[in-house]
């Protein structure tokens, strides 16, 4: 298994108030994570992927909403949404093998999936545009978070442990596969949301389209795939 190489450089320039919205939004929630969490990675990320898993599942709702109603194809989006949401779901299944939040964090996310569920829903309602730019944006700062995280294991202030099973099964790495890996893996799908959804606000307001970075390959999940892995 190799992991895709990540292009750290990739950054979408804000052109417009849209664009403008979206990375001042994103900047801003960066600075409260960046206060809140400090250097205590392994919460950032599972806080953190708990609300990255939202935006693709509201987005394939509302294009799946749409393609009824105007009884056209989607163009693939929703199963590409849908996916983001479930790849971004098992990212917060591995990290939880990793570390465990406060009572505190836990509470921060019941109250956060409320206000932020219902934001994104509005946003994408009102500009499907600006929304995946936020969620390109976000990417971004996913992919910065991780290499920070890299850093800290690499520089020893993070233990390097043996990756989850949970880990290994659904990237399939290999049986001595350690955290530095799976840090690896998850950026690389990082990097791929964040080409996805700034692609797709690209299209949406008739811009060129974008370079994807490759999705590093995984376990099509089935209602057993633990079982019978
Ligand atoms: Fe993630
Ligand atoms: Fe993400």
């Amino acid at each position: 298994m190799t992991t895709p190489l990540v292009d750290l450089s990739v950054h979408h320039a804000p052109k417009g108030l849209s664009d403008r919205t979206a990375w001042g939004f994103v900047k801003a929630l960066r600075f409260f994570a960046d206060t809140f969490f400090a250097k205590r990675y392994g919460h950032r990320a599972i806080v953190l992927e708990t609300v990255a898993a939202v935006p693709g599942m509201v987005g394939a709702t509302l294009n799946h909403l749409k393609a009824l109603r105007r009884m056209k194809d989607d163009n693939g989006w929703i199963r590409t949404l849908m996916d983001e949401a479930e790849n971004e779901r098992m990212h917060l299944m591995t990290f939880i093998e990793i570390s465990h939040p406060t009572l505190f964090e836990r509470f921060v996310v019941i109250a956060v999936q409320w206000v932020f569920y219902l934001f994104f829903f509005g946003l994408y309602l009102i500009s499907p545009k600006t929304a995946h730019r936020v969620v390109g944006y976000f990417e971004e700062e996913a992919v910065v978070s991780y290499t920070h995280y890299l850093a800290e294991i690499d520089e020893g202030r993070s233990p390097n442990v043996a990756a989850p099973e949970i880990a290994k099964r659904y990237w399939n790495l290999p049986a001595d596969a350690t955290l530095r890996d799976v840090v690896l893996v998850v950026r690389a799908d990082e990097a791929h949301h964040r080409d996805v959804n700034h692609g797709f606000a690209n299209e949406l307001c008739g811009a060129a389209p974008i370079a994807i970075a490759p999705c590093p390959a995984h376990v099509e999940l089935q209602p057993n795939w633990k079982a019978a892995a």
